[in-house]
């Protein structure tokens, strides 16, 4: 299909990620029908769509017209043969429950021609076993979002075993025109490119909360100051420390048994304290802000043994063929994680003798074999991957 034909999308789910990519896609013309389980989930997704256009016309970013034709080009419907007819392209944002994605994929299937392009907006499970269930694989791909979509700019848009070259292409380009930043993501790996390479941070976290010598705050407090939006720590329980737990849960299994959460987090997904959303987590967020003791800092851990960890995973997903290029991760990193810099820029005029030094230090002090350096760190060698 040339993306020139696409005019019609249907979104499945109208929840956190549903109705913000029903909505980046109607603001780029395209006529797109949610379908949810209830009237009234789309109904609460369908407020939010005209919430977020309300503030966007407010702020003078786009005009009331503009809003008002957005609003016009959605349609809801429970109905799923309703929802997906005359579509070119179905997106969907379910639960993340593999059982689930498959019995929605084979009805979608069993109701659209061939080569309706089909895509999962997951953001852990395989893209190959969701396609597996759909007449014509080829035409099935990831196409995962970050929250919230509106406002985020990042979308991988990621191979199964079974997916088309034209398929991730058309996707790419359909990213394009709905205002966002595509990047492909070549294989199906866990994590696919943002979520895995920033995942080694998790465990590294965990650990120095077990390890209990150095409060959360010094290293947060460092970290703010330089000016970055959030620290470490307090950005986990901004996600949700259960989120978290479960997504390390998942890469215990699909990546490292070194990814299994720590004591800290056991007892405090026990105790239901869970970070911002519940009032406390590694924080207080009673006041709806976490407190931070800003006076306390700490040198034994540093902003740049956090850029080494991210680097460190940049350069195996690199050398794994995941991504295209260094500058895709880079730029992945950039627009999925709201960073001013990508791991491979930020760490281009850094010594890589200190890099390496602090991945050796952190995997010797918490037993973490994950972090330890690639060679390419070690010898200055992933420089070049930029270049490339
Ligand atoms: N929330 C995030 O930060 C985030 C980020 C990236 C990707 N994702 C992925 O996006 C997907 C959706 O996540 P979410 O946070 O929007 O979930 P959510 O729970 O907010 O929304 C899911 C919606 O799907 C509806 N639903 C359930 N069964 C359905 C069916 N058979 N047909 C149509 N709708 C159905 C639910 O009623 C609900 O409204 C998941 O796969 C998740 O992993 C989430």
């Amino acid at each position: 299909m040339n993306v020139k034909e696409v005019k019609k999308i249907a979104v499945l789910g109208s929840g956190a990620m549903g109705h913000g990519i029903a909505q980046v896609c109607a603001a780029a013309g395209f006529e797109v029908t949610i379908r949810d389980i209830k009237q009234e989930f789309l109904d609460k997704g369908l407020d939010k769509i005209r919430e977020s256009l309300g503030i966007l016309s407010g702020k003078g970013k786009i005009t009331k017209d503009e809003a008002a034709g957005t609003l016009g080009r959605i349609k809801t419907a429970t109905d799923i043969k309703e929802a997906v007819r005359g579509a070119h392209i179905v997106i969907e944002a379910i639960p993340e429950i593999m059982d689930l994605k498959k019995t929605i994929f084979k009805e979608v299937s069993d109701n659209v021609p061939e080569d309706t392009v089909l895509a999962t907006n997951t953001s852990t499970m395989s893209i190959t076993e969701i396609g597996s269930v759909v007449r014509n694989p080829s035409r099935f791909a990831g196409m995962h979002f970050f929250n919230p979509p509106n406002r985020m700019r990042l979308v991988e848009v990621i191979f199964g075993r079974e997916t088309s070259g034209e398929t991730v292409d058309l996707l790419y380009e359909i990213t394009k025109i709905i205002k966002k930043i595509p990047v492909r993501v070549l294989k199906d790996r866990p994590g696919f490119i943002v979520n895995r390479i920033n995942g080694p941070v998790q465990p590294l976290l965990s650990a120095i909360l077990d390890e209990g010598k150095i409060k959360p705050d010094a290293i947060d407090a460092v970290q703010k100051k330089l000016g970055m939006p959030m620290g470490v720590f307090e950005l986990l329980d901004y996600v949700g420390l259960d989120i978290v737990y479960h997504g390390m849960k998942y890469y215990e299994k699909t990546l490292s048994p070194e990814y299994r959460p720590g004591r800290y987090l056991d007892e405090r997904m026990e105790k239901k304290e869970l970070g911002m959303k519940t009032g406390r987590g590694i924080y207080d967020w009673s006041s709806g802000k976490a407190l931070i003791d800003m006076t306390l800092e700490t040198s034994e851990i540093t902003p740049g043994d956090f850029i080494a960890v991210i680097l460190n995973e940049a350069v195996k997903v690199f050398k794994e063929g995941i991504a295209e290029s260094a500058q895709d991760i880079d730029q992945a990193q950039v627009a999925g994680m709201n960073a001013l810099a990508g791991p491979f820029a930020l760490a281009s005029g850094m010594d890589p003798g200190s890099l390496s030094s602090s991945l050796d230090k952190l995997s010797k002090r918490y037993g973490l074999s994950i972090l330890k350096p690639e060679p390419e760190i070690a010898d200055g060698s992933f420089k070049k991957m930029l270049k490339k």
